[in-house]
């Protein structure tokens, strides 16, 4: 099966797909994006990444997509690639013009999406956990717009993975304890979960509510409130949550083992439920 791209109205292999270099997502980073996973065949969650992707959207004074048309579009790609685990990337920029740090606004945004199998992590990942480093979050202030500007990000996730480590998490220049690089963060002490509150600090992420969700219904206490590094280190479990990363337990963090240093009860409950949520295609 080929990886496809969509682009503009067009589907087409991947190495066909080009844009043009004067594209405001290319000299900008003016972009915003997605990332839908699917199990046994059907897209997780699409819904509320519409919802986001319409947020960041008009987080950045785009011009609204009517969503039928976004969302046939998604599905048709998926439908046409055939994948039972798949991972579409949307990106949609502002829209090519001159450069020029103003813009006009009404320029015609440019949809793009790939579609290939998801590179899921490593199952042995989720059964033994990862170790982590913190690093200064040094992103700009809406971290809540899922934008395509992801320097910082890729930059704290190079530092770990040179270091000998998995993922980097970011600390506030107060010590508030944000995210990962690509995933948001839960810590758990004494039975009750705490997670950074929903701020233009941190990225709304889908796999954060569906978690949210499922202490709901299963009468986990969740309080959704900041804490510092101090708990962070001192937490009986620690895991981050996204789309490719799903639940995936931190055991050490800056040399320190978290709880005892292995995978805790909670988040292998969690993980499980996670995984029920998207086999049932919730
Ligand atoms: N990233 N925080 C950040 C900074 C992220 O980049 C992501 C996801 C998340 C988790 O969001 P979600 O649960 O909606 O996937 C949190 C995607 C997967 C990416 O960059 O590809």
């Amino acid at each position: 099966m080929p990886d496809l791209a969509y682009l503009n109205g067009d589907i087409m292999p991947i190495e066909k797909a080009t844009v043009p270099i004067e594209d405001r997502g290319y000299q900008f980073g003016d972009g915003v994006y997605e990332y839908i996973a699917s199990y046994a065949g059907r897209l997780f969650m699409l819904g509320a990444h519409l919802d986001r992707l319409e947020r960041s959207m008009g987080g950045l004074d785009f011009p609204p997509i009517p969503r039928p048309g976004i969302k046939t579009a998604i599905v048709d790609l998926f439908e046409r690639a055939g994948y039972d685990r798949a991972g579409i990337y949307i990106q949609i920029t502002r829209g090519v013009a001159p450069r020029n740090h103003a813009f006009d606004p009404t320029l015609s945004p440019q949809v793009v999406m790939t579609i290939r199998e998801i590179n899921a992590l490593p199952e042995n990942l989720h059964r033994d956990g990862i170790t982590a480093i913190t690093v200064r979050d040094i992103r700009w202030g809406r971290c809540d717009i899922k934008t395509i500007q992801l320097l910082a990000n890729s930059l704290a996730k190079q530092k770990a993975l040179s270091e000998g480590h998995s993922d980097a998490i970011f600390i506030s220049d107060q010590d508030v304890v944000r995210e990962g690089t690509s995933s948001n963060l839960f810590i758990i002490k004494g039975g009750q979960l705490i997670t950074h509150p929903l701020t233009p600090n941190i990225l709304p992420g889908i796999t954060r509510m569906a978690i949210i969700d499922i202490c709901r219904e299963t009468g986990l206490k969740i309080d959704e409130s900041f804490f510092t590094t101090d708990a962070l280190y001192h937490a009986d479990e620690v895991f981050l949550t996204g789309t490719v990363t799903e639940v995936l337990p931190v055991t050490q963090i800056d040399g320190r083992c978290i709880g005892d240093g292995n995978v805790g009860p909670l988040t292998r409950k969690l993980y499980d439920g996670l995984r029920q949520k998207a086999l049932a295609g919730a």
